[in-house]
């Protein structure tokens, strides 16, 4: 196995902190995983943002378990070097620790390396302390948590103001404590995530956190343009694959209608034609021979 090949674990992803930024991309089925593992990135997480760009709602929190573990398997299967990371999508950590932590074990039964939690207050520290203590590794995730959407009244920068930037740093380092192995830091200001980043001792991953952090992370269908909703400042669009893939597509129509589709090489053959026409004759609808 080369270096290029060897698998990203856990304590790697720790260890990058000191010696390396880390490349995080979400994928959510097999060719995406591919396309993602093939390309380098460190960390694969199967986010929740699915409910979004695959699965068409308007926010996350539609999401399941069942939705989440389906689509997680899918991504281990085309993956082979990047750690995966599980998102537990909304109501899957919020009702009881137990049920926290049977959930977060199906995701590592579906073949995932760790999970994601968003939020950092005192009772989702004890979650994440209960997940960990089950041996099952978690990344963290403050600032704009998606799944609190309704809770902050929209997709909003967090963090403004010292009372806010204050809250979250204390988030952080409590996140730190429980032993989360990384954080997410989303939708924060760029002072304030360099801030925290040079304050743990854990890694941190920026999305719309500025350039200070120890990795970054953008949904995949946002960085190849195959989204069509809202596209957040922080996102940069390497292609516009939604623009490939209809030109594609209309083109392959214009061809089945103009009979350009299929030629002769794109079809098999027989030689039966004569026999054929010895049994049914040569033009006409067919009457079944009984
Ligand atoms: O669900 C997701 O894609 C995420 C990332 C944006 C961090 O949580």
């Amino acid at each position: 196995m080369t270096q290029q090949a060897k698998k990203v674990t856990v304590p790697a992803v720790r260890a990058m902190k000191a010696s390396q930024r880390i490349g995080m991309l979400t994928a959510y089925d097999y060719p995406s995983a591919k396309v993602v593992d093939t390309a380098g990135a460190d960390i694969i997480l199967v986010g929740d943002s699915l409910a979004m760009v695959v699965l068409g709602y308007p926010d996350t929190l539609s999401v399941t378990v069942d939705d989440m573990v389906h689509h997680t398997r899918a991504v281990v299967r085309g993956t082979s070097r990047a750690l995966v990371v599980g998102d537990m999508p909304y109501l899957s950590y919020h009702v009881s620790v137990e049920e926290s932590v049977r959930n977060a074990g199906r995701f590592i039964q579906a073949g995932a390396h760790a999970v994601k939690i968003e939020g950092g207050k005192e009772s989702r520290i004890r979650t994440v302390e209960a997940i960990i203590d089950a041996e099952i590794p978690v990344m963290g995730h403050i600032g704009l948590t998606p799944q609190s959407v309704n809770a902050f009244g929209g997709f909003k920068v967090q963090g403004k103001g010292t009372e806010e930037a204050r809250r979250l740093i204390n988030e952080a380092l409590a996140l730190e404590q429980a032993g989360c192995f990384s954080l997410v830091l989303e939708c924060v200001p760029a002072e304030l995530a360099a801030y925290i980043t040079e304050r743990v001792s854990i890694p941190t991953i920026g999305i719309g956190a500025g350039p200070s952090c120890d990795g970054q992370v953008l949904v995949l269908h946002d960085l190849v343009g195959l989204y069509d909703g809202h596209t957040p400042k922080f996102v940069r669009k390497y292609a516009n694959i939604a623009e490939e893939m209809g030109n594609a597509v209309a083109a392959y129509l214009a061809d089945v209608r103009e009979g350009r589709f299929p030629t002769d090489a794109e079809s098999f053959h027989s030689g039966t034609r004569e026999e054929l026409e010895r049994l049914y004759g040569s033009g006409g609808i067919v009457v079944p021979i009984k």
